[in-house]
């Protein structure tokens, strides 16, 4: 087993792809000076992976260029890696996007809250008209390393803000009262469902933001359900996922969102579940 971290990129690896035999093309990495061929591979676990690191580049143009030839060569490397892939960086791309996860998800018979994504003001505002004042949070559709941004409630007098919104589109939801979050992490034929009771903790709109004081437990899906989500899976063609549910007083299940490398050693702690070992056995047969 090899790690290879991008980040260790330029400086203290290099990375060779050889047309000797053009066919198939030999892909190695020297770090250290140590050599491996990445093409002898059986599987990869991809997982977020980190850029180059490019700080010493001080000049912008160069450094765009840089990255954009890293990126196109890296790109590139990895479709030359014909092993299967948990997950295959392009389906974790393209199933990563949470404006097409509704879409699907709700194709594929799951509830979906009602939703505006949206940059426009006077949108943004019919919508919570619509919905009701209380009734409505508000998210990101992600975070980087250094803003992380909690779901919220909307309240009237975020109505002043609005205007900015065209500097960065926001998603306007319906709020689902729930009695639990559901993170159902997916490994191949595995599903491990972990329930989460934030109605005890001090913020209640976003299970993460006091995850101490929320009572977590082992879960089982009702049948349609976990069928729906396998489907999900099958249609972003991903062997891993980490999917978010809600589930209501009235036992509905709710489709927040699936996260394709979404991590797993917090189900893995409060639901008892053999996940680590799930991705293990999965890379040494995948599926
Ligand atoms: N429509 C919603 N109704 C109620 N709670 C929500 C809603 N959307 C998100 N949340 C809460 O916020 C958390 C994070 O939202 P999520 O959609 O999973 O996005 P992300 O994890 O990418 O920030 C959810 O796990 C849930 O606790
Ligand atoms: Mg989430």
């Amino acid at each position: 087993m090899v790690l290879l971290d991008l980040a260790d990129l330029p400086e203290r690896s290099t990375i060779t792809v050889d047309y000797d035999d053009p066919c198939a093309p030999r892909v190695a990495v020297v770090r250290d000076g140590e050599r491996t061929v990445l093409s002898d591979a059986t599987a990869v676990w991809w997982r977020r992976p980190q850029a180059p690191t490019l700080d010493s580049i001080t000049d912008m143009d160069v450094l765009g260029f840089t990255h954009g030839e890293w990126f196109e060569a890296l790109n590139g490397v990895y479709q030359l890696l014909g092993c299967p892939w948990l997950n295959d960086p392009i389906r974790n791309e393209i199933a990563s996007r949470k404006t097409v996860q509704l879409q699907v998800a709700a194709e594929l018979g799951l509830r979906v809250p009602r939703t505006l994504m949206t940059s426009d003001a006077d949108a943004a505002v019919q919508f919570a008209r619509r919905e009701g004042f209380g009734n409505v949070i508000y998210k990101t559709f992600a975070s980087t390393h250094q803003v992380w941004r909690e779901t919220r409630l909307l309240r009237p007098e975020d109505l002043s803000m609005f205007d900015s919104l065209r500097y960065a589109p926001v998603i306007f939801q319906e709020h689902i009262p729930a009695v639990a979050d559901v993170r159902v992490t997916v490994v191949g034929d595995r599903v491990f469902p972990l329930e989460i009771d934030a109605r005890g903790s001090d913020y209640q709109v976003d299970f993460r933001v006091d995850m101490a004081h929320a009572d977590t437990r082992a879960a089982t899906l009702p049948d349609d359900v976990e069928k729906r989500l396998r489907r999900l899976m099958d249609r972003f063609e991903l062997g891993y996922g980490a999917i978010d549910l809600r589930r209501t007083p009235d036992g509905d299940y709710v489709f927040l969102e699936i996260n394709p490398a979404g991590e797993f050693l917090f189900a893995e702690y409060h639901g008892g579940f053999p996940v680590t070992d799930a991705v293990a056995d999965w890379l040494c047969s995948p599926t």
